[in-house]
């Protein structure tokens, strides 16, 4: 079957409606050309991100009517708690609000001014995070990562004899796995490039640290395609992949299947007091950590459901089939199909966009000018010059869309392809110091 069962039937639905061709193009102009800005009401079908934007089980909503609201020692905090363990196998974890919160509080624990952080890629909040305490960022993806068509099963990889030159250098301190790796792709990281890069790191007396918010789709995706590892249930690859760190932090707004939430866990209790002293100052009490007792219910069952291999066998299917679909139009995908979204490359078909003039904006916003479908620019807006490919990022929300709407959105992308010369770069008239694309205000080049 080319497409994957949904393995659930829907019981509440959420009405989405097309607004009208002038409509959209007025809000292009009112949103100055950033798709962010766009009211969610007036979008179609949104791939903008897979982060908080999924639904919800009805076990989540089951555990989040029983949350215990709590300051201090809530019953939920206690779930949630329990869940993290079991999920991790690190003991006293500690709540944050979401992902980039304990990655403030990592920046604050291990680096300064100088200091050197290397990753198969940093996602781009991290990336903020950590240069803002004047941290200098070393990327080190493989050269297979480079080769967009390839059949390479694990385009996450970190390239380890980089990782080891720069660690031999000295002034690294630390490392962060990003698993699976959003940025370069939503490409898996093989368990066993993990545990090589670990071996390294170990040897040189640096932390390894697990940016997990996909971990089990990455896990599952290990299980597909390294043998080796075929037979083990994806919990215990989960297990198996922490164990070979020093510390992890998640965004539970992904692999969670939650709004809200995350979590830090970290191997010393030194930095694990430190954090939780920094965690009162900045996001709250230990024991909720910037959450609601019902954010952490949802965060406590959602961890649980994302093992589920059938879960899993139709996520990864359902990207799997957008990504397989999208690349018979025409347009150039980043390949095998990753974990958690589709990645079209612009350059080719639109090589009469330079890259300073935003070719994958473009298409950006020409699929919402068409078709009401928001997605996201993963090129030079995000990234400037580090920019390494000019992607539009077209993230599937977890357990939401059907397949009609992945149907529809291959035939705008087929409607833009046969159009693509028509398509026009655009100039940033206002940009933030940090994370531009966020705020950042354009307009069309002429
Ligand atoms: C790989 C990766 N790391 C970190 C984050 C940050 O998480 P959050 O958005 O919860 O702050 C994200 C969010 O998209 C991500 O994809």
């Amino acid at each position: 079957m080319r497409y994957p069962v949904e393995p659930f039937r829907v019981k509440v639905v959420e009405p989405i409606d097309l607004p009208t061709k002038e409509e959209r193009e007025r809000l292009l102009v009112e949103a100055r050309y950033n798709l962010f800005k766009i009211p969610s009401e007036k979008v179609f079908i949104d791939f903008l991100t897979d982060s908080g934007t999924g639904a919800l089980s009805q076990s989540q909503w089951a555990a989040m009517m029983e949350a215990d609201e709590s300051y201090a020692g809530p019953r939920s905090w206690f779930h949630l708690k329990r869940s993290i363990e079991e999920f991790t196998g690190y003991e006293d974890p500690i709540p944050v609000h979401q992902g980039r919160a304990a990655e403030k509080l990592l920046a604050s624990l291990y680096l300064h001014e100088g200091a050197g952080v290397v990753s198969n890629t940093l996602f781009d909040t991290t990336r903020g995070n950590f240069t803002a305490v004047g941290a200098k960022i070393y990327d080190a993806p493989t050269p297979e990562a480079q080769d967009l068509s390839s059949d390479h099963p694990f385009k996450g990889n970190v390239d380890l004899n980089r990782l080891e030159d720069l660690l031999k250098r000295g002034g690294i301190k630390l490392v962060v796995m990003v698993m699976t790796n959003n940025t370069g792709g939503g490409q898996p990281v093989d368990l066993d490039n993990l545990k090589e890069a670990y071996g390294i790191t170990r040897k040189y007396g640096v932390p390894l640290i697990i940016d997990a918010c996909r971990i089990s789709e990455n896990s599952y995706l290990v299980k597909k395609r390294n043998p080796k590892y075929s037979n083990w249930s994806v919990k215990d690859i989960v297990l198996e992949s922490f164990k070979h760190s020093d510390g992890a932090f998640m965004s539970g707004k992904k692999d969670g299947l939650s709004n809200m939430g995350g979590f830090l866990v970290l191997r010393d209790p030194q930095k694990r007091l430190r954090a939780k002293e920094l965690l009162i100052l900045w996001e709250g009490f230990i024991h909720y950590g910037g959450l609601s007792g019902r954010d952490m219910e949802s965060l406590a069952v959602g961890l649980m459901e994302s093992l589920d291999e059938r879960y899993l066998e139709y996520r990864t299917g359902q990207v799997a089939y957008l990504t397989e679909r999208i690349r018979e139009t025409g347009w150039d995908v980043m390949w095998p199909p990753g974990g958690h979204a589709v990645y079209v490359e612009v350059r080719n078909a639109l090589s009469h966009i330079p890259r300073e003039q935003f070719p994958a904006h473009s298409l950006v916003v020409e699929l919402y000018r068409r078709g009401g479908i928001r997605t996201v620019e993963v090129g030079s807006l995000m990234f400037k010059d580090a920019a390494r490919y000019e992607f539009v990022r077209f993230a599937i929300p977890r357990r939401m869309y059907l397949q009609s709407h992945l149907d529809y959105t291959v035939e705008v992308l087929e409607d833009i392809y046969r159009d693509r010369d028509k398509l026009r770069g655009y100039r940033i008239t206002y940009e933030p110091p940090f994370l531009r694309h966020f705020l950042a205000e354009l307009e069309p080049i002429a």
